[in-house]
């Protein structure tokens, strides 16, 4: 049973942790001490429940916390070998662990045991780290708060900061929490509201001073030339440098990216301090894994075309990797972590927008919510006083903190696809959405698209949140259609590296019956629908220089001979050109080309539910609830092809396996001599 002590400690931390004002995602962390019966002795034992290493205040719950014995803790004191070698108290806080489950103890577990409260929050607010990270900080601190908050200079986190607050706490019976210099807030109450209400009124004292006596233009007067544009051109502008900037990210390692056009961003950039602010990079100690110490900024108005974006972002990426690497070398000592690469996680458009980058969405999600609360934090430092981050050195150590590093060589081990991005065409249902839904679970980011908007978005709700999968509506064979689809998909993920031509539609009519406008149809959606679709996509896989897959759903129909099927068969056969076309021409962008033949798939296709397969039946002469298994009959295996056996298909030839091979098409059919490939 939950003790109340955590039970109130919970709900306090999921009230303060869902409103973005009072701390950053996954920032911060809260403790309650309580007593409980010690199994062992039947004895009263004092303990604290802290949030543990990870998660998120907002949805915190009890397997999120860790529980400590607080007799045990505190005797840490006794043989703390000091500052130097305060990381070694991480490990022995596994030795006070009362019972087991839960969270790992957190680099923050000593403060909130050492501070002598029943109740301890420790938050990331940005009117807070304003102060925090002002020039004059602690006068403004007293200025701000009278006796009532401590100011604790600069500090590292881990075992000494916890003793410097709990003497403070000592020290000063009147006051009701501190601001950490560079970095955040500690409060703390007596109950578990009085902690919160001490937490909020430190938060929200900083806000009504910064608001008040904020000087106005705090990132200084506009930058001519530099206001955003109008939305729509601002979107387009971000669509047109997205896969660029992908590419600029990525040339480490591949990262999913994110794009805001959020008015804190916009602001900023068309202010006249930016240039200056932007080098300053973050302060908080959360911030620097997450963003890098500071941020890549276009230097080039709002207006300026597109070629002379991108040729001046490749310049300024050189540059930027030199700085960094320079910035390791000036801190690295031997014991320090492997630099991790050089590319930056945050790149500003002035006029247009932020893109954000991580290993997966949410990361890189997370890393541009973590630059908007940095500018949050630069506003109000700049409008009381002068925004002073903490050093470079200090960003140094946090950022390859043997800690941090330990726990990133902790997180598991990435799925196949993880940072791809897939854009499946006609994945509403059928074969499309298996195939949309494997990706998917391989941990690639998906965007479905299809005829009806609202199907294409069912389709995705059902594989997953928006940092997995996004529907949009796009008619593949209309042109303009399919770059605003390749648009979105970059705005959604940062740019595309995987495609699956899919989207397909049939017709089941002998030579006579045949219209022109049969014809066209289903040309229109299948030959010159994947046309459109390779040629968009394929231009931001080569913009990027990551590579990529193309993968075409063709048929065995492409390569067999039947009645009743001219205009499907020959724009099938179409289709399965276009594969050996493409992989001749776009190898050498490490692009590949490939296809996959499936035949009779009855289960979850839209294509044999609309007519066809009714059509068929009848050919058959079998019912058509039965037309999977007389299908299966046909074939060499005695086995139905189901929509996932395609989507299987799909993956393998994406994966990391099959590395080496383009141009191939792969039946997918039981086993159909006459589709044999020769
Ligand atoms: N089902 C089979 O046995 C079989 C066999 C061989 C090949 N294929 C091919 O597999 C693909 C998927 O077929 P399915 O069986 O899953 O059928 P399906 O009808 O379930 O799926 C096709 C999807 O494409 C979408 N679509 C149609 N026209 C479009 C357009 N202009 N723009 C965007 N989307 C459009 C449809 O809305 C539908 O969601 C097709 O290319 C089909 O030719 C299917
Ligand atoms: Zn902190």
């Amino acid at each position: 049973m939950t003790h109340p002590a955590a039970a109130d400690l919970i709900a306090r931390s999921n009230r303060l942790g869902s409103d973005p004002k009072n701390t950053n995602y996954a920032g911060g962390n809260t403790s309650a001490k309580g007593t409980e019966t010690d199994p062992v002795t039947g004895q009263p034992v004092e303990l604290v429940w802290v949030k543990g290493s990870g998660g998120d205040l907002g949805t915190l719950t009890e397997q999120g916390l860790a529980v400590l014995r607080l007799d045990r803790m505190r005797a840490l004191v006794d043989v703390y070998p000091g500052v130097e070698r305060e990381d070694e108290m991480v490990a022995a806080f596994d030795y006070c662990l009362h019972g087991k489950g839960g969270a790992a103890p957190s680099i923050d577990t000593a403060m909130h045991g050492l501070v002598d409260a029943p109740h301890v929050d420790h938050l990331h607010p940005d009117s807070g780290i304003a102060v925090a990270t002002a020039a004059d900080g602690q006068e403004l601190t007293s200025t701000i708060f009278g006796d009532k908050v401590v100011w604790v200079p600069w500090r590292r986190p881990g075992f000494q900061l916890g003793l410097d607050i709990a003497e403070i706490k000592e020290k000063n019976p009147q006051a009701i929490g501190c601001i950490l210099g560079g970095h955040g807030i500690t409060a703390w109450g007596e109950t578990s509201d009085e902690a919160e209400r001490a937490s909020l009124w430190i938060i929200d004292t900083a806000a009504a001073y910064i608001a008040e006596h904020s000087r106005p233009e705090p990132f200084g007067p506009p930058l001519a030339g530099y206001a955003p544009l109008p939305q729509a051109e601002r979107r387009a502008k971000a669509a047109a440098l997205g896969a660029t900037i992908r590419g600029i990210a990525s040339q480490d390692r591949p990262m999913v990216g994110h794009f805001t056009d959020t008015g804190e961003v916009l602001d900023f950039l068309a202010s006249s301090e930016h240039p200056r602010l932007g080098a300053l990079g973050t302060s908080c100690p959360d911030h620097f894994l997450r963003t890098k110490v500071k941020p890549l900024v276009l230097d080039l108005p709002s207006d300026a075309p597109v070629e002379d974006c991108v040729a001046r972002l490749k310049e300024l990426a050189v540059a930027y990797r030199e700085d960094y690497q320079a910035y390791y070398d000036r801190h690295a000592t031997p014991e320090s972590p492997a630099i991790r690469g050089a590319d930056p996680l945050i790149v500003l458009v002035p006029g247009v927008g932020m893109f954000s980058f991580g290993k997966d969405k949410q990361t890189a999600r997370v890393a541009g919510e973590f630059y908007v609360n940095a500018i949050n934090v630069m506003r109000g430092a700049e409008g009381l006083s002068t925004y002073a981050p903490i050093d470079e050195a200090e960003k140094f150590r946090i950022e390859y903190w043997a800690l941090e590093e330990a726990k990133l060589q902790r997180m598991p081990k990435p799925k196949p696809l993880a940072t791809r991005v897939a854009l499946v065409t006609g994945a509403a249902g059928g074969i499309g959405k298996a195939t949309a839904k494997k990706l998917a679970a391989e941990g690639a980011c998906v965007v479905i698209a299809d005829l009806s908007l609202e199907k294409a978005q069912a389709a995705a709700a059902e594989i997953g949140g928006s940092d997995v999968a996004v529907g949009v509506a796009a008619d593949v064979s209309d042109e303009d259609a399919v770059q605003a689809m390749v648009d979105a998909a970059v705005l959604a993920f940062g740019g595309v590296d995987l495609v699956v031509n899919n989207a397909g539609l049939s017709l089941s009519k002998s030579l006579m019956d045949t219209t022109a406008a049969d014809w066209d149809l289903q040309h229109n959606v299948m030959a010159k629908g994947s046309f459109l679709v390779s040629k968009a996509t394929a231009k931001v896989m080569v913009e990027q220089e990551m590579g990529g897959d193309i993968v075409y759903i063709s048929s065995k129909n492409s390569v067999v001979a039947g009645p009743n099927n001219i205009a499907y068969s020959a724009t099938k056969a179409d289709q399965a050109h276009q594969v050996r076309l493409l992989a001749a021409e776009l190898g050498a962008h490490g692009i590949k080309v490939n296809g996959v033949n499936p035949d009779g798939v009855v289960q979850g296709s839209g294509i044999f539910a609309s007519g066809w397969g009714a059509n068929r039946a009848a050919v058959y002469g079998v019912e058509e609830k039965d037309l999977g298994k007389f299908y299966a009959q046909r074939t060499i295996l005695k086995r139905e092809v189901l929509p996932e056996n395609i989507a299987n298909a799909v993956f393998v030839l994406c994966g990391p396996d099959m590395t080496h091979t383009t141009g191939l098409h792969v039946p997918v059919d039981a086993g159909v001599a006459a589709a044999f490939l020769r």
